[in-house]
């Protein structure tokens, strides 16, 4: 098999023999060992990677398809898992966090802190009675105390969902409702690239549009020291709380299956929907794709960049790592403060080994260092690198090539991994000892993973030829259901036509010559903007909800040069189809009522005004046409069943 790889870019010798993962014939025993019995197989590594309560005796259960169960009868706490056991361990004065605030200031945690601070927080949650089972919501940046905040959460056994600090009040009362938090974590104000920004306003506001009546208590960590309204009933400073708590915590020993997560994410229809995440099966993929992706060593000084507000934030920076007793790097601020150079300092300063990032920041740091050598890569001291990671959406090859060379000094494999919310941790990826390299490839299933490509039919397709992304056979860390929503869950993942296969929701093409797997992009209304996931429907939800001026409105999407993806509007007004200045105020304040609605990240780049928009004669909205004129392709498309084929040349033209 080996010999019709593509060796562009083979493990480097020390590297490879030093790796976890040695080789191809290393990756492939994996790969043959969970065909044999994928059921043993997750069994063993269970058992080699997490210490359990109570042992399991079954492994998966496939009797109630698709909600499967992993290691349902063992018992077993995360926190434990993350930290005691690394104190256990002798990882104790272990340096776990190495803490870097917007402005600079470093602040480092050891693992006995950690599990001090942790078990603080975890009996004040327990102290305001939280208990196991109930749901809290994490509404904060990127903090030594977001991640405490989830850790004290596991402990004791409640389940939290984590919003994203630059989602607005709609979307967090959204949030807080589908969840029935009882209690929401924040803090006063979060601080990004020099700006202070509300969080606790963000709450009060979520709370007061209506529906958090589960709400009982709002815990505030204070970042920043700035007035907020206060509720005295229901508000709590956070250091008041642990001031009063004990160190020891006895953790909450759940069943394997327990919720540990909720964590909502965009469909291709209807709300976001809360993708609803085990404690064993989960956790055991964090830590094991943590060790094996990146070939994690006790010395590395792990750093992934992503925010807590979304899955990479949960699997690579407050699980995963800690579950193997890495140090990790958690940066609180952006890219680009006080310049572009901030990551490549940050790599210097803190001698990180294995490097995790989006594509979008790659690019846009790419425009930055072309524009001014001052923050360009090549004069920082990269040498500490050892692995670096891509994540999110689609890594371009011209990208790839400058990460590698200027970021990796040309040593240092590149590991594109293809995941999702809902898959938990990595589905598709190389193992930097073992996979050759080509940039733009995801390559091969992470062992144990039956990643296939099917047609509509559930068939598979030949090699080279593209179709649906499925996974064949469920695994440890897979969604379980969307909270409250089992229909949904079925339905939108498990479609009867396809034979039992998770639908990822992803095109795929696999190279005949080496079987390296390519994305090639959501085949749903889902975009990816910057890798943040957004469904269509909901910024057209958000467009027509202002009445006062919407009459209808489409999103789609276009490539975009720098976020991978940029939404673009078509909208009816109530009035007249503005032009010139007034179509630029009335663009404008739509975007900012987008921010709003849903969020800052989901404003769209393009508004285009219509009389109309192109419909069949049936009322239907054909949004393929409007997808070409977003990218400004010429229309080849049958147009004969349009209803109002002049509307094309009208919202072809710029306004
Ligand atoms: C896309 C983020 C190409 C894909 C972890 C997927 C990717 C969606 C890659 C999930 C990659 C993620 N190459 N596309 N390496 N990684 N995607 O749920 O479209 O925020 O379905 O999870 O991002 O986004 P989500």
């Amino acid at each position: 098999m080996n010999d019709v790889r593509s060796d562009l870019y083979p493990p480097p010798q020390a590297l490879r023999d030093a790796a976890h993962i040695s080789g191809m014939a290393a990756y492939e025993k994996l790969v043959a060992e969970a065909e044999a019995g994928p059921s043993a197989y997750w069994a063993r590594l269970a058992r080699e990677f997490l210490s359990w309560k109570t042992p399991f005796t079954r492994s998966l259960d496939d009797s109630n398809a698709p909600f499967f169960k992993w290691f349902e009868d063992g018992t077993l706490n995360v926190s434990y898992n993350c930290l005691d056991r690394q104190v256990e361990r002798g990882l104790g004065d272990k340096v776990a966090i190495v803490f870097e605030a917007d402005d600079g200031r470093v602040t480092r945690v050891t693992y006995r802190e950690l599990l001090a601070r942790t078990c603080r927080v975890a009996n004040a949650l327990n102290a305001r009675g939280v208990k196991k089972g109930d749901r809290v919501v994490i509404y904060m940046s990127m903090s030594v105390e977001g991640v405490v905040a989830m850790q004290a959460c596991a402990r004791i056994g409640a389940t939290h969902s984590v919003v994203f600090g630059g989602f607005s009040a709609h979307s967090l009362r959204d949030r807080i409702e589908g969840a029935g938090a009882v209690m929401v974590m924040t803090a006063d104000e979060q601080v990004r690239g020099g700006k202070h920004l509300p969080l606790k306003a963000v709450v009060d506001e979520a709370i007061a549009l209506g529906g958090c009546e589960s709400v009982k208590n709002v815990i505030v960590y204070r970042r920043t020291g700035s007035k907020v309204a206060w509720e005295p009933t229901r508000d709590h400073w956070l250091h008041d709380e642990m001031g009063a708590q004990s160190e020891r915590c006895e953790p909450e020993w759940v069943g394997a299956e327990h919720p540990l997560f909720l964590l909502y994410t965009s469909g291709s229809t209807g709300k976001p929907k809360g993708v609803q995440h085990s404690t064993g099966g989960f956790l055991l993929h964090a830590a094991l794709t943590t060790l094996w992706t990146f070939d994690l060593k006790p010395d590395d000084v792990f750093w992934c960049t992503a925010d807590i507000g979304w899955v990479t934030g949960h699997t690579y920076i407050a699980y995963g790592p800690l579950a193997l007793g890495a140090t990790e790097v958690v940066f609180e601020g952006v890219p680009t403060y006080p310049d572009a150079g901030r990551f490549w300092k940050m790599i210097q300063d803190h001698k990180v080994s294995v490097f995790y990032t989006a594509p979008t920041a790659i690019r846009a740091l790419i425009k930055a260092a072309e524009a001014d050598p001052a923050v360009h890569p090549d004069r920082y001291d990269l040498s500490s690198l050892r692995i670096l990671g891509s994540v999110g959406e689609p890594i371009n090859p011209a990208a790839w090539e400058w990460y590698h060379r200027h970021i990796g000094g040309g040593r240092c494999p590149v590991v594109d991994t293809f995941w999702q919310t809902e898959t938990g941790g990595h589905m598709i990826t190389p193992l930097p000892g073992a996979t050759p390299l080509v940039p733009g490839s995801c390559t091969l299933p992470f062992p144990g993973i039956a990643a296939a490509i099917v047609d509509e039919s559930g068939n598979d397709v030949p090699d080279g030829h593209g179709g649906l992304l499925v996974i064949k056979k469920p695994w440890p860390s897979m969604i379980r259901t969307i909270w409250g929503e089992p229909d949904r869950y079925r339905s939108s993942y498990y479609p009867p036509e396809l034979k039992g296969y998770y639908l990822a929701g992803d095109g795929a093409i696999r190279d005949a010559k080496t079987g390296y797997f390519t994305i090639t992009g959501r085949v749903d209304d889902v975009l990816n903007v910057s890798g943040h996931r957004m469904g269509t429907m909901e910024i057209e939800s958000a467009l027509v909800s202002c009445t006062a001026l919407v009459a209808e409105a489409a999103v789609v999407g276009r490539p975009d040069e720098t976020t991978g993806e940029a939404v673009c509007a078509f909208v009816v007004l109530k009035g007249a189809r503005p032009t010139g200045d007034e179509a630029k105020r009335i663009a404008n304040e739509l975007r900012n009522w987008v921010a709003k609605e849903i969020g800052p990240i989901a404003k769209p780049k393009d508004i285009r005004f219509g009389d109309n928009l192109p419909k069949t004669r049936s009322g239907k909205i054909v949004r393929r046409l409007l997808r070409s004129i977003a990218r400004g392709e010429a229309i080849t498309q049958d147009i004969s069943t349009l209803e109002n084929p002049a509307i094309l040349d009208q919202l072809s033209e710029r306004n």
